[in-house]
């Protein structure tokens, strides 16, 4: 059935992602597997997780770590910025930007990525790490390229 390799490389984690995915009768489900998976490539990541979007609002999902903000408007933090831009966010310093919103006192640097379906925002990834410019442009890439797996099995919102 499933593999429960560990995730310790970009291989490993894409490979068990697609067998989650194909596997999928839910998106919930396959949320939270994939911020699990994520959670062991990423362990000095303090939040990783999801929100959804219905109309002009971003819902609290599937995620690990500090209980967060349970919704976020489009126009606030860096979450809604890659909503409204459709466009992956590399924060260095998030104590730089003064629109972003601290949901977790510990988040020094993040990393949020669109999930566009159908031509709309369906919601977002967000991670979050305590030191800073913890992301770069190699994460968006494996990151935006794991959306892309799981994009097929999210439903309608
Ligand atoms: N980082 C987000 C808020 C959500 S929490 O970090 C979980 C933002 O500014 O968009």
């Amino acid at each position: 059935m499933y593999e429960h390799e560990r995730i310790v490389d970009r291989e490993l984690l894409l490979k068990q992602m697609r067998i989650f995915a194909e596997d999928s009768k839910h998106y919930l489900s396959l949320l939270s597997n994939t911020t699990a998976l994520l959670k062991q490539y990423y362990p000095q990541a303090n939040w990783i997780g999801f929100y959804f979007r219905i109309d002009d609002y971003l819902y609290l999902g599937p995620f690990q770590g500090n209980s967060a903000c349970q919704y976020l408007s489009l126009d606030q933090g860096v979450c809604g910025k890659a909503v409204r831009e459709e466009k992956t966010q590399i924060v260095k310093d998030v104590h730089e930007l003064p629109y972003h919103v601290a949901c977790d006192a510990d988040s020094r640097s993040e990393i949020v990525i669109p999930i566009i379906k159908n031509d709309k925002v369906w919601g977002v990834l967000d991670l979050d790490a305590p030191t800073l410019a913890y992301f770069d442009e190699d994460d968006r890439d494996m990151l935006e390229e794991l959306i892309t797996i799981l994009k097929p099995y999210l439903t309608e919102l």
